[in-house]
């Protein structure tokens, strides 16, 4: 493709033009600066690309998601999620014997060093999980200092994909005053996530296989989305060459915001908000297009998707399978529906093409799991783990790789003079 043509104050900056295999077209800018001095402003990074990237496609004018090619509709129906992680990370499905090694591998290391429990001990019982979660994922890296050779990189990653499970659960157990419950190796990725949640040491515990495989399907579809907030976080981190224990925990603080995963805690928290005001959906359709209100339709919208979000329309199916397989009945599923039908008939969110996202429909299904609310989010980033680390990893890898470093237009005082503080 020619190159594109820039030009500022008369002077034309040619400008070179790439392709990616989905045939998105980008332009790179690099030297636009060079020649003119200027910068490309673009709060929120829009219409910015700040990598290449092979690991997920999306179109969100199609509502297509794919990793590493393979549609996110066979994988969350098909997969298990540690062949998901394998495929994020290593680019490739694993072979049969690829895939048990990798297993047991998810498993050998799934215990966290005993003396890292004590730190579970300075947490207050009101502690949100999300920030017991990325201290400690953090303090891995106490535990697990980075080699100078590929290999201890390549053993972390198991490590943090084998620890994050148990640390998540230890978390929950600790906010509900319950002994934690150790990893069981004989159980897979998922039933072992569930029984150290629900288990406890005085009763025999069998995991639900309801449980199990929603959880897997949750897992799938939370595994990557190319550069959202978080994973721009966690390779704006690892781009200082910080380690990988670094560099994830500050992904899952930028997860924790309620426009990113936090939205599916505020999603059940709304809905709740809306059933116990008589189902007034209407009002609270209102009050999301009113510009005078903060309020927002929480687990509405997406930057990328202007058409359904392939996710959401998976777990919305999910959601009827799950809760009539446990038989559960939950008027919040009620209340999202009417609420989803109201939405989308409305000029206000058509013309937005603002359709329901991934978190939409997951609360509802962790609820009838029996996962509490402040644990939601806890759940997005067990499922986030592998895409952050395939990103991760990827950045890394990546001869092109700068540290990450963006520019300003400065709107601040011009120079002042400074006066002493008995002068003023
Ligand atoms: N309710 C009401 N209006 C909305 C909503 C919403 N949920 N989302 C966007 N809008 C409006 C917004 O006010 C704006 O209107 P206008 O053009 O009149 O100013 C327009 O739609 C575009 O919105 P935006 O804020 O410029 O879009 P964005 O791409 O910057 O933000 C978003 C995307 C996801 C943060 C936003 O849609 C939102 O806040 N949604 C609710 C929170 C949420 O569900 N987050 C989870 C996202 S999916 C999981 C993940 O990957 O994180």
């Amino acid at each position: 493709m020619a190159n594109a043509k820039l030009e500022l104050n008369g002077t034309t900056t040619e400008l070179p033009v790439m392709t990616g295999t989905e045939g998105e077209v980008g332009i790179d800018i690099g030297k636009f600066r060079k020649d003119t001095g200027a910068i490309m402003l673009d709060p929120g990074f829009g219409n910015t690309g700040s990598c290449t990237s092979a690991v997920t496609f999306i179109d969100g004018e199609a509502g297509i998601l794919r990793y590493r090619g393979y549609n996110i509709e066979d994988i969350a129906e098909e997969a298990r999620f540690p062949e998901v992680c394998y495929l994020l990370i290593n680019g490739q499905l694993p072979t049969k014997d690829q895939l048990e090694q990798f297993r047991e591998d998810l498993t050998y290391h799934s215990l966290i060093h005993e003396d890292m429990k004590k730190f579970f001990e300075g947490f207050p019982p009101t502690a949100h999980p999300m920030a017991i979660l990325s201290s400690m994922v953090c303090s891995l890296s106490t535990y697990y200092p980075e080699g100078r050779d590929g290999e201890d990189v390549e053993l972390n990653i198991v490590r943090l994909l084998a620890k994050a499970k148990t640390i998540a659960a230890f978390a929950y157990k600790k906010s509900i005053g319950q002994p934690f419950i150790y990893p069981r190796n004989e159980l897979s990725y998922a039933a072992n996530f569930v029984n150290m949640m629900f288990a406890v040491p005085a009763e025999p515990y069998e995991v639900n296989p309801v449980l199990e495989s929603a959880l897997n399907k949750l897992l799938i579809l939370h595994a990557d989305h190319e550069q959202n907030c978080s994973t721009s976080t966690v390779r704006v981190v690892g781009s200082s060459q910080a380690n990988l224990f670094a560099s994830i925990a500050a992904g899952i603080c930028a997860l924790w915001g309620p426009l990113h995963g936090g939205a599916n805690q505020k999603v059940i928290e709304m809905l709740e908000l809306i059933k116990n005001d008589g189902n007034d959906y209407k009002k609270y359709v209102a009050l999301a297009k009113d510009k005078d209100s903060d309020f927002r339709l929480m687990g509405f919208g997406h930057r990328v998707y202007k058409n359904f979000d392939p996710r959401a329309r998976i777990l919305k199916k999910a959601c009827d399978e799950v809760l009539a397989e446990l038989g559960v009945k939950d008027p919040l599923l009620d209340v999202a529906k009417s609420l989803e039908e109201v939405a989308l008939s409305d000029s206000y969110f058509k013309d937005r093409n603002l359709y329901p996202n991934v978190d939409f429909y997951s609360g509802i299904i962790y609820r009838a799991m029996g996962i509490p609310t402040n644990m939601f989010t806890v759940m997005f980033a067990l499922g986030r783990l592998p895409g952050w680390i395939a990103h991760w990893k990827e950045m890394r890898d990546d001869p092109a790789m700068r540290i990450s470093r963006p520019r300003q237009i400065y709107t601040g005082e011009t120079v002042r003079e400074f006066v002493d503080i008995n002068k003023r």
